[in-house]
């Protein structure tokens, strides 16, 4: 479900017609819709609700700080990877408590400034990071929340570049190791490790994964506690899946009906639940708005070429990402009803969408079905919200794309465009 419709052929964003957007503000533009935002954030919430989890959203795909403040003022924490991530939350205005964590590589800095800022967890995802976590509280004379991150080896089906929980990957701790690990700091006071992690990848398609790597985590609190250690939170990762394609995604209540029995004994007797979901809440709040600068053939191959490619939108080209892809404006029989790759339609043609990039390999879609389309048309790519702009680069020194924010009739500008002369303000 999102706030993307063609009304009368002309695609809407809520209430905002999108061409009034890319005529104030230009393209490449990502457009991201604060009811749908909301509606899925709530839609988390009320699907868990018997478990009442905390839902620290995923920084990563989604960080301009209108959406952090946004899913703040809902009550959501943040997720975070970095020092940087962590930076975004506090200026959005999310007490630091209601933050989490991970990532495998974080300096001594990072974890002071986390430390400094009163984090809610540390996700910690080695023996040697556990160690530098407690010497820097020592040094800071504070006590450190610390989770572990466990690797559960549960494979979660899906790209293996966002294939995390299975052995030989680079996060979390092998889960035989955990017991020992807890035991390695039981009896020192910098740290307080009382909570297990798991994320397993993402996106997940199926909730036997999720089903599985729980079970797993479960079985090392038993353990853990039977070893006489306490754990009082249990985070759940993210990597629900979004609608790419129409129909696809499990929603947020079948994820829910699978999780919540398995963890309903110990919320009862008082462990928290987090969950980590980026991806569910903000892909399918987001579009990026492209302009078709050129339409060319090359072969027996039509290509319209957009300006924006790689650079705004690396999904495609990194993973083979499939994003459904639409003219802004067409005639009322060209309008949509279900997002896919061959839409059963008549009068479409096929092209491929590209970039600018000088590279090949830069490509939003190949082989559409696509309404015919020409040099000025504006394109929509859907599904654009998560590991859109969080992913996009300067490649062959091209400006960032502005971000809009629509909230019924209205919209906002909420990071504006880059400009060329910005590209240079970090060089002497
Ligand atoms: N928690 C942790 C520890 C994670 O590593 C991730 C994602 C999430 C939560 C959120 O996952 P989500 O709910 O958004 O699926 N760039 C890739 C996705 C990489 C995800 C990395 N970690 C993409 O564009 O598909």
């Amino acid at each position: 479900m999102d706030h993307f419709q063609h009304r009368s052929g002309r695609l809407h964003a809520e209430d905002v017609d999108v061409a009034a957007i890319a005529k104030q503000v230009g393209t490449p533009t990502f457009i991201y819709s604060a009811a749908t935002l909301t509606a899925h954030y709530q839609r988390f919430r009320e699907a868990f609700a018997p478990i009442d989890p905390l839902i620290c959203f995923a920084v990563k795909s989604n960080a301009n700080l209108s959406v952090l403040r946004l899913l703040g003022d809902l009550g959501s924490g943040m997720d975070v990877v970095s020092g940087g991530e962590l930076h975004r939350a506090l200026e959005a205005g999310i007490p630091a408590a209601r933050c989490v964590y991970a990532g495998v590589g974080k300096t001594a800095p990072e974890i002071e400034a986390a430390l400094r800022a009163g984090i809610g967890s540390i996700n910690v995802e080695s023996e040697q990071e556990l160690e530098t976590i407690a010497t820097v509280a020592r040094h800071l004379d504070r006590v450190a929340p610390v989770s572990i991150r466990i690797n559960p080896n549960v494979d979660p089906h899906t790209h293996r570049h966002t294939t995390t929980g299975t052995r030989e990957t680079k996060f979390g701790i092998d889960a035989e190791r955990v017991p020992d690990v807890f035991a390695s700091v039981r009896d020192d006071p910098a740290v307080a490790v009382t909570g297990l992690h798991v994320h397993l990848g993402s996106p997940i398609y199926e909730t036997g994964p999720f089903v599985a790597g729980l079970t797993r985590m479960l079985e090392l609190a038993e353990r853990v506690e039977h070893d006489g250690g306490t754990i009082d939170r249990l985070d759940i990762g993210g990597g629900f899946a979004a609608d790419y394609e129409t129909g696809r995604a499990p929603d947020a209540a079948t994820y829910a009906k699978a999780i919540c029995p398995l963890l309903a004994d110990r919320v009862r007797r008082g462990t928290k639940v987090i969950l980590e979901p980026g991806r569910a809440i903000a892909a399918n709040a987001g579009i990026l708005l492209l302009e078709v600068v050129v339409r060319k053939t090359s072969g027996r191959k039509t290509f319209l070429v957009c300006d924006g490619g790689m650079n705004a939108l690396l999904r495609p080209s990194h993973y083979d990402a499939f994003h459904f892809a639409w003219p802004t404006t067409v005639p009322p029989s060209l309008v949509p009803t279900i997002r896919t790759e061959r839409p059963e339609l008549d009068g479409l043609e096929v092209v491929d969408l590209v970039g600018p990039i000088c590279e090949t390999g830069d490509f939003l879609a190949r082989d559409r079905s696509f309404p015919p389309c020409d040099r000025g048309d504006l394109i929509a790519i859907f599904a654009t919200g998560a590991y859109g702009m969080t992913m996009a680069s300067r490649y062959n020194a091209m400006p960032l794309p502005a971000e809009v924010m629509v909230d019924g009739s209205d919209f906002r500008v909420v990071r504006r465009r880059e400009t060329v002369e910005d590209l240079l303000t970090h060089e002497r």
